[in-house]
């Protein structure tokens, strides 16, 4: 299938899905507590989204039987929300998404729950700070490998291993749309980005290996080792002035200025 290019207008919308998103995101994100169910985050979201009158969009995605997921310290994307409750020590990942007015926002965030130690606090922000990173080379006539080589060169430097098995992709109507973004590459590889691309980059960071394994319940992907894992993700579109994060309800981050623009002062 083609890759679909969105409009201005089009994009707008999808902004608007964005900042609905991130409010929701910051919603749950404050309620990763200890004692807090993953199923009870799951009921929050319903909510939420229900107030917000946007529809979930992962709830019955190829089955899918939840709203968010929540995967939880081995567990590396795609978790069905359990009645475990979160522990201190805990390495949360939150991933969810809705469809307003016809387009897809799609998002995730990780946190801890208290303290962990400080080799568990850097994978939790590299895997931030990579997908700041990835986002940055989002520029028009930049190649698709430009954006997997920044990710993983800033991520390995660090020790990190890079999940390859799962990739961020297009976004529009569809949630999984054209073309595939992976969190590795090589510079000057892979196609040409263009204006008017919306993708939802998402790398996952693993303490150890990059090898990845699924329960059997078909939707867990964990990490082979067993060792901890982050992941973080944003829908942005490729616009003539740069990155534009659709999934924040903050002023556009550094990250997103087009690489020309000189900031006064
Ligand atoms: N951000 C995840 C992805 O793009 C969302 C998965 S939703 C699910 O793969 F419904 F498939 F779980
Ligand atoms: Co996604």
């Amino acid at each position: 299938m083609a890759i679909e290019l969105k409009s201005e207008s089009e994009i707008a919308i999808m902004r608007e899905a964005g900042v609905i998103l991130a409010d929701v995101l910051d919603i749950v994100m404050a309620a990763v507590q200890p004692g807090v169910r993953e199923t009870e985050l799951d009921d929050l979201v319903r909510e939420e989204f229900k107030r917000r009158d946007v529809i979930p969009t992962f709830l019955g995605y190829n089955g899918y039987p939840a709203t968010i997921c929540v995967s939880v310290n081995d567990k590396i994307v795609h978790a069905i929300p359990n009645r475990r409750s979160f522990r201190e020590g805990d390495v949360a990942s939150i991933d969810l998404g809705l469809t307003h007015r016809g387009f897809v926002a799609d998002c995730a965030r990780t946190v801890a729950v208290g303290e962990v130690p400080s080799r568990v606090g850097l994978l939790i922000r590299t895997t931030e700070e990579a997908l700041d990173i990835g986002i940055r080379e989002l520029l028009p006539a930049n190649h698709m490998g430009d954006v997997g080589a920044a990710i993983q060169e800033y991520s390995e430097a660090r020790g990190f291993g890079v999940v390859r098995e799962y990739v961020g992709h297009g976004v529009g109507r569809l949630m999984h749309e054209e073309p595939q973004v992976p969190n590795y590459g090589k510079r000057g590889k892979g196609l040409t980005l263009r204006k008017g691309m919306v993708l939802a980059l998402e790398p996952m960071l693993n303490m150890g290996t990059w090898k990845t394994a699924r329960d059997p319940d078909g939707w867990t992907v964990r990490t082979a080792d067993g060792a901890l894992s982050a992941h973080f993700e944003h829908t942005v579109a490729v616009t003539e002035n740069g990155p534009l994060v659709l999934t924040t309800n903050l002023a556009q981050p550094a990250a997103a200025r087009p690489a020309n623009t000189l900031v006064a002062g």
